[in-house]
């Protein structure tokens, strides 16, 4: 019996195409449940597309389109992206799913009859970009800073979930790491938010969105999209609201969140699970946005690099690569076409496509006879080393790529001190013994490097394991 370990990303908004920026969470998500995988852990990975709520209604509308055909489209457009990046996940979810919204209603109505919602008035000013209500704190010169847009005033009868009287435990569970949120730097955001004011009931409900699951105790209103989008991490892996049916792979042992949507996740996700009674996940990892030249990405501001062209320019693996390593994960990264030019030039075309070609080429100077060797079998995985456990404690993929390279340029400086060529001329043991350790040396950065570009890695494991490598350590014997 393996343990099992669950993993998901948000669900991303069906209002427009994706985009890089939910492209690196959902390849960092990607990496560590091929990872984790290959370490023989039960995997379940979550992804999926977020389908309700006013932003979405009134794109469809500016489409011309009925919802629900709306939404079909690009839910398909998220998959196809995940289908050219190679993520493997093992859940696809869609909120517009019959199966989700009857769970959705069942949860609403245990927590309307344990006295949780209750019927009241909720008015503010609303970031429909956000599907959020703002206070004016959260404002800069009146607008969202996220969208650029001034929020709407708005008041409407609706219903609340009670946060005051969860707000204790809550905090409690955060301070003991028990619903660790990582980096510590948000982890300390959070708390310093929470103990410097009670929170709010929030609105869990909308009178004038028509686009959303029904409340189950009053047709007048649907259920605020937050509050179904969260459901998603539980209904995703089969959940259908029975309390004492939680599916086994709760708790998740990874959300990955991105820093635009931590407070709802660190207050109102955790506020729903402590009133039903079910536990929370052990960590929500939050990353930072991805910037250009200081700025962020944006459409408006013409500075987005798409996904489309990195795929046209660096092919499945670069693009993955190039993300991931692009800065520290957890802060805010700022990239450019430019650098990325330089960065794939460097450590993927010069460092480790360099280093293979260079490598397979003179494993293949030798002939003779045939005996396998263990490590040269493609199926040796089950990669672990200290390195990697150190990067893992704080989810710094980066720093795990940057050991990669730093284990590249090792064995290229190896090469270049030994001189293999020369010494294949003059003294053919001895050059079999270079290439035996250099071999050693490429299969265990192929190994290293499977999770972040899976094809990549195979092919030089593919490249390694060929008959003349065999053939030459037989030699050595
Ligand atoms: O918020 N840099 O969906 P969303 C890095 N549906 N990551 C980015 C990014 C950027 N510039 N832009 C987007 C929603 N992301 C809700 C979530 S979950 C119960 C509901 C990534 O389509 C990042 O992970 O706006 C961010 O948190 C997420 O996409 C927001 O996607
Ligand atoms: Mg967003």
């Amino acid at each position: 019996m393996s343990d099992k370990f669950y993993i998901t990303t948000p669900i991303y908004y069906v209002n427009a195409k994706p985009h890089i920026g939910h492209a690196y969470t959902t390849i960092a998500a990607d990496v560590l449940a091929r990872l984790r995988r290959s370490q023989g852990w039960d995997v379940s990975f979550l992804t999926g597309t977020d389908e309700h709520g006013l932003k979405i209604q009134k794109k469809a509308e500016e489409n011309g389109k009925d919802p629900q055909q709306f939404v079909d489209g690009i839910s398909e457009e998220f998959k196809g992206l995940w289908r050219s990046l190679n993520i493997e996940y093992s859940g696809f979810i869609r909120t517009t799913d019959t199966r989700h919204m009857m769970a959705v209603q069942k949860v609403l109505q245990i927590l309307y009859d344990k006295g949780a919602i209750y019927k009241g008035k909720y008015s503010g000013m609303y970031c429909v970009g956000c599907e959020q209500f703002k206070s004016e704190n959260e404002l800069i010169d009146g607008k969202c800073p996220d969208h650029d847009t001034m929020p709407e005033r708005m008041e409407e009868e609706c219903y609340l979930l009670k946060m005051a009287d969860i707000q204790d435990e809550l905090i409690r569970k955060i301070e003991s790491d028990e619903f660790r949120i990582a980096p510590e730097r948000y982890k300390n955001e959070i708390l310093s938010f929470l103990k410097n004011q009670s929170l709010n009931d929030i609105s869990i409900s909308r009178k004038n969105v028509r686009w959303g699951v029904p409340l189950p105790f009053d047709s007048e209103q649907t259920t605020y999209v937050w509050i179904d989008a969260f459901l998603n991490y539980l209904t995703g892996i089969g959940w259908n609201g029975e309390i004492d049916d939680i599916p086994k792979e709760w708790p998740a042992d990874v959300q990955f969140i991105g820093k635009d949507i931590l407070r709802v996740h660190a207050t109102i996700w955790p506020a729903i699970l402590i009133h039903l009674g079910i536990g929370l996940p052990k960590m929500l990892f939050t990353h930072g946005h991805i910037l250009s030249d200081g700025k962020k990405m944006s459409k408006t501001l013409g500075n987005a690099i798409s996904i489309e062209e990195m795929l046209e320019k660096f092919g499945v693996d670069g693009t993955r690569y190039l993300l991931l390593s692009a800065g520290p994960f957890g802060q805010d990264i700022d990239v450019t076409m430019e650098r990325m030019i330089e960065n794939y030039n460097a450590d993927l075309a010069n460092g480790i496509g360099n280093i293979t070609s260079r490598i397979v080429a003179l494993n293949q100077k030798m002939t003779g006879g045939f005996v396998g060797m263990d490590f040269l079998k493609k199926d040796v995985v089950a990669y672990d080393d200290g390195t990697l456990r150190e990067n893992l404690k704080n989810l710094r993929l980066d720093l795990e790529l940057r050991d990669i390279m730093i284990h590249v340029q090792e064995l290229n400086k190896y090469i270049a001190d030994n001189k293999p060529w020369e010494v294949f001329k003059s003294d053919e043991r001895k050059f079999a013994v270079i290439m035996e350790h250099s071999s050693r040396g490429l299969m265990f950065i192929a190994n290293k490097l499977l999770p972040f570009m899976p094809a990549t890695a195979e092919k030089i494991k593919e490249a390694l394991a060929t008959r003349q490598v065999e053939i030459l350590f037989q030699r050595i014997k």
